[in-house]
């Protein structure tokens, strides 16, 4: 019997008092590698990426001239800290920008490129990182494109005109013209935007008046890529077809939801189609200047995590709303901006670069799981943003570049990209500070796609480890082997003088009298293969 079975055996008989040091017995967890349930689409662990900050200048382009070692002007270093990560989708150019964003601005001769306001810090944005630019980027690091169309200033001609000049195959004007800028063979774009935050920066529209622009814009938004293109009625799909999302909103707000599955329930099949809609949901908002992002002790690091849970719900209560409409699952969601949103650090307040410390390894993980669990309706999400801005995924500084916690995380996850999640069984009670509480022990199990399986274990208590005893319903396990994520306080960072304070560290279970027991520290993220 294992043992807190037994413990429990012994309290029921009274051959025991309470007084057991029950908090430290190891805590019984349990897979079923033979019930697969929904696979972890890839793309739940995409990027984001926005002209805001040094999100994009100075943080992946720094110019063909730059002293900073780059091909084509985008940074080499910030390169391969990204392809090694295997991020399956970027989403460009914004965000907010991306309303105010018009494609003609960003080809072209470099010289003769229109420079404008950020309105992300009042900048100039020079336009020198447009299309090609973008796509030479995605090309480096080996990623899919997703592309946020302008709904709030653009025109559906405007946006029409962009994924032709994108994807066309054969020489219609636009492709011409893509052609002597460099480029002959068309790119394929995975996703197409439908605006973003229309009902804020994207424009301050009803959810009704949402849907009028949205449906228009979805109908002329065309891919002419020839692996993307399906012909009108012809019941071909292509072979990667376009996916198109469209916006939605966050915690509690579900008007844009209500709306635009309606709108997709009675729509003409052959006009337009979506494949998602998009929620964002920042924890720490509104509060951003309240919360410190490298000095704050177990009060906000407890609050923090009890905040970024919230995704949980927040999810639940769009797919309750989009079951009504679309039982079968066809739409997906779209966590196309998530992330800790704190306090800014920089000199630029409009910058959002802040710095990364343990306790956003830990959410992001925590996040990671809850999108596993809910993988039959979650199909992608982009982590805000990642290079400078809020919960990133490098930061640079100059030449200088550093890898977060929030990169080591993924990095760890790299196995349940497209996994099946496994059903996992485990009772490890509460973490409870200061009134807030939440659960002490998340555990995601997957079986990957190439057979091997594998379980990720966060212990949010800060104080103490924990003991976790394996077992593998299907799966003869003799030891389970990784990598686990902590550091001495929940606020450490990586800086640029200590890069690797935050670094994952081997991990292995140790069999104990036929059992397999894996430690997990105190505020710790542990990726272990099952072997
Ligand atoms: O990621 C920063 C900003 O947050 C984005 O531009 C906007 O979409 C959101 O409000």
């Amino acid at each position: 019997m294992a043992r807190i079975g037994l413990i429990k055996a012994m309290l029921a008989a009274g051959l025991c008092s309470i007084s057991l040091p029950l908090i430290a017995a190891p805590i019984e967890l349990s897979v079923n590698t033979t019930a697969p349930g929904a696979s972890i689409n890839r793309d739940v662990f995409g990027q984001f990426v926005e002209h805001l900050g040094e999100g994009v200048y100075g943080g992946i382009w720094v110019g063909p001239d730059s002293p900073i070692p780059n091909v084509r002007g985008i940074r080499s270093d910030v390169v391969g800290a990204l392809k090694a990560l295997k991020v399956p989708v970027v989403r460009w150019p914004g965000g907010c920008y991306a309303d105010e964003y018009h494609w003609r601005e960003g080809i072209g001769p470099q010289s003769a490129r229109k420079s404008r306001i950020n309105g992300w810090g009042n900048v100039l944005d020079s336009n020198a990182f447009g299309t090609h630019e973008f796509f030479d980027f995605l090309g480096q690091i080996d990623s899919e494109a997703y592309i946020s169309l302008n709904i709030g200033t653009g025109t559906p001609q405007e946006a029409a005109d962009w994924l032709e000049y994108m994807t066309a195959a054969y020489p219609t004007s636009l492709a011409q013209e893509r052609a002597a800028n460099g480029r002959a063979e068309p790119w394929r774009v995975k996703y197409a935007g439908l605006g973003n935050e229309s009902w804020g920066c994207g424009g301050g529209m009803s959810a009704e008046t949402y849907v009028g622009h949205m449906t228009q814009f979805a109908t002329f938004a065309r891919n002419y890529h020839p692996e993307q293109y399906s012909l009108r009625m012809s019941g071909k799909p292509a072979a990667f077809p376009m996916q198109m999302v469209a916006v939605g909103q966050g915690p509690g707000e579900t008007a844009y939801t209500e709306a635009v599955m309606r709108a997709w329930q009675t729509r003409v099949p052959y006009a337009w189609n979506i494949n998602a809609i998009s929620l964002h949901f920042y924890t720490g908002v509104p509060d951003v200047l309240a919360n410190s992002s490298d000095d704050f002790g177990e009060d906000d690091y407890a609050l923090i995590l009890k905040d970024t849970l919230r995704m949980d719900a927040m999810l639940a209560e769009h797919s309750a709303i989009m079951d009504v409409y679309d039982p079968d699952k066809k739409v997906g969601l779209a966590i196309d901006e998530w992330g800790l949103w704190l306090k800014p650090t920089g000199a630029n307040f409009g910058f959002l670069r802040q710095e990364q410390s343990l306790r956003d390894g830990i959410a992001a993980a925590l996040n990671l799981n809850i999108f596993a669990r809910h993988a039959d309706r979650v199909r992608m999400t982009n982590i805000a943003q990642m290079v400078n801005v809020i919960q990133a995924m490098v930061l640079t500084d100059g030449p200088n570049m550093v890898l977060t916690p929030s990169y080591h995380v993924y990095k760890m996850y790299i196995p349940f990209q497209d996994a099946a999640v496994l059903p996992v069984i485990f009772e490890a009670g509460e973490y409870t500070h200061n009134g807030v509480s939440m659960p002490r022990l998340d555990a995601v199990a997957v079986r990957a796609k190439d057979g091997s399986v594998w379980l990720s274990l966060i212990n949010v208590d800060p104080n103490s480890a924990m003991e976790i005893d394996i077992s593998a319903m299907g799966f003869n396990a003799k030891t389970a082997v990784g990598e686990t994520l902590t550091a001495p306080a929940v606020d450490t960072t990586n800086t640029f003088g200590a890069p690797n304070r935050v670094l994952p560290k081997p991990a292995s279970a140790r069999a104990d009298k036929g059992e397999l027991v894996l430690n997990l520290p105190a505020k710790s993220v542990t990726v272990v293969q099952l072997r």
